[in-house]
């Protein structure tokens, strides 16, 4: 390879915290997307990057090179204001699966570009594909055809959608390298920006199960996100959502389908409904269907009420090729071949469920991928019985852990235990929603 810069100097000077210039970044993500640089060199590329950081200017470069790195697509053809949302990620969070036909059923057009499962979290294309027969693989006319039809898709990126992050996500998820505000803001946005939207709602999880642990990083995170959508003239708000425990009780790639079900038909957990209401909702108000969030949020309610939301469910699977009849009835998926549950050893009220324990726990059990060419299991998983703040006796149980790995029964087990917290007294409830971010600056927010 004759090149213009040489990788190991970048590396170094990486390493030893000097700022790189536009043009060596570009290089950088520039060679490793033509397979020009081998995954170990950008490894350590990414380890320096995530131990010492990466200035405004460099993160700026980093994302317009992930953008750059594909083409950005025109959907001005699609009439009305094109809205998606994203989310950093966390255990159990299947809000895009349920806001995405509610906002879809509701006129917003909704182009989701999402990603597969990253460290202990999920993802939402793994989550699609554990429908038989769903395909998250589509060229760029597929992906306005059925953006056209359906006022909505679900895809993951193709090659030409942002695919140096596409690659760099893989190998970040398995190099623990994934919680650094830069590189999760240069990864999320360079992705958004590319598929095309006009607006975008951004839901920036803190606490254990997030990756950004504190309130504190995962406000400066939020505003790194908001600054970039701004920048590039996108309507951008996003919210602070608690990840502390997971978000409903089921956690797992069917699991949530299934979960996801049920808010859509308005028989969901009031935390997975509550939040998915108060994104879809800011999302019709983005896509001008409702002239104020609270409007939106009455509107989101509607959708599932007069089971329009549902149906657009139900049309999106058929028309990305999966089997409607398992969205229709859930109980006839298969469940996996072992299952195990975790007894309370004393009475008490549930004062903490750990979301990274669990979703650590989940990843063991084949949820997700521990290297990068790991498949992960559509029927492993976790269902909670029990959520913070609810009383338990000795011998009840927590949650039922599934797997169809039996020597995963034991670690999970553990990690499991690992995470559950019993007190005396009733733990106070906690705030889901603490902040919300756009570009006025950072207000308070309670729900
Ligand atoms: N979601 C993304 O798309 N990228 C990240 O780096 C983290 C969450």
């Amino acid at each position: 390879m004759s090149s213009k810069f040489n990788i190991v100097s970048l590396i170094r000077k990486k390493r030893d915290g000097e700022v790189l210039s536009k043009e060596e970044i570009r290089f950088l993500i520039d060679s490793y997307t033509a397979d020009e640089v081998p995954d170990y060199q950008i490894s350590s590329f990414l380890m320096a990057a995530y131990l010492n950081g990466l200035s405004d200017e460099e993160s700026a470069a980093l994302t317009e090179s992930m953008l750059y790195s594909g083409i950005i697509v025109d959907l001005s053809g699609v009439p009305g204001k094109k809205v998606d949302k994203h989310s950093t990620g966390g255990v159990g969070d299947k809000l895009s699966l349920i806001l995405a036909p509610i906002v879809a059923s509701a006129g917003v057009p909704v182009p989701m570009i999402s990603g597969r499962g990253l460290g202990h979290t999920g993802g939402t294309l793994d989550k699609l594909e554990s429908i038989p027969g769903f395909t998250v693989d589509v060229d760029l006319a597929r992906y306005k055809e059925i953006l056209e039809k359906q006022n909505l898709v679900l895809v993951g990126q193709t090659e030409e959608i942002a695919p140096a992050d596409k690659r760099l996500y893989a190998l970040r998820d398995v190099t623990a390298t994934v919680e650094s505000i830069p590189l999760i803001a240069g990864s999320i946005m360079s992705k958004k920006l590319a598929e095309g939207i006009d607006a975008l709602v951004l839901d920036v999880k803190f606490g254990s199960g997030a990756f950004m642990k504190t309130e504190q990083d995962a406000t400066k995170l939020a505003q790194a996100l908001v600054a970039i959508g701004e920048q590039f003239n996108k309507k951008t708000i996003a919210y602070l959502t608690s990840m502390k425990q997971p978000l409903g009780y089921k956690i797992g790639n069917w699991f949530e389908i299934e979960e996801s079900i049920e808010v859509l038909k308005g028989e969901g957990p009031e935390d997975v409904t509550s939040l998915s209401h108060l994104l879809s909702g800011t999302m019709i108000y983005l896509g001008d269907k409702a002239s104020s969030v609270q409007e939106g949020i009455e509107i989101s309610k509607q959708q599932i009420e007069n089971g329009q939301a549902f149906q657009k469910w139900i049309d999106i699977v058929k028309e990305q090729g999966g089997d409607p009849s398992c969205i229709k009835n859930p109980k006839k998926y298969p469940v996996a071949k072992f299952e195990f549950e975790l007894k309370s050893p004393r009475d008490g009220y549930i004062s903490e469920l750990d979301a990274f324990e669990i979703g650590t726990a989940s990843v063991e059990l084949g949820a997700g991928r521990k290297v990068k060419e790991d498949q992960v299991d559509a029927q492993a998983g976790i269902i909670l019985k029990k959520k913070v703040g609810d009383k338990i006796s000795k011998g009840e149980t927590i949650l039922t852990a599934y797997t169809n790995k039996p020597t995963t029964i034991e670690p999970a087990t553990e990690q499991l235990y690992s995470a559950v917290s019993i007190s005396d007294t009733k733990p106070e409830k906690e705030l889901m929603v603490t902040k919300v971010i756009d570009k006025k600056g950072v207000q308070d927010f309670r729900l």
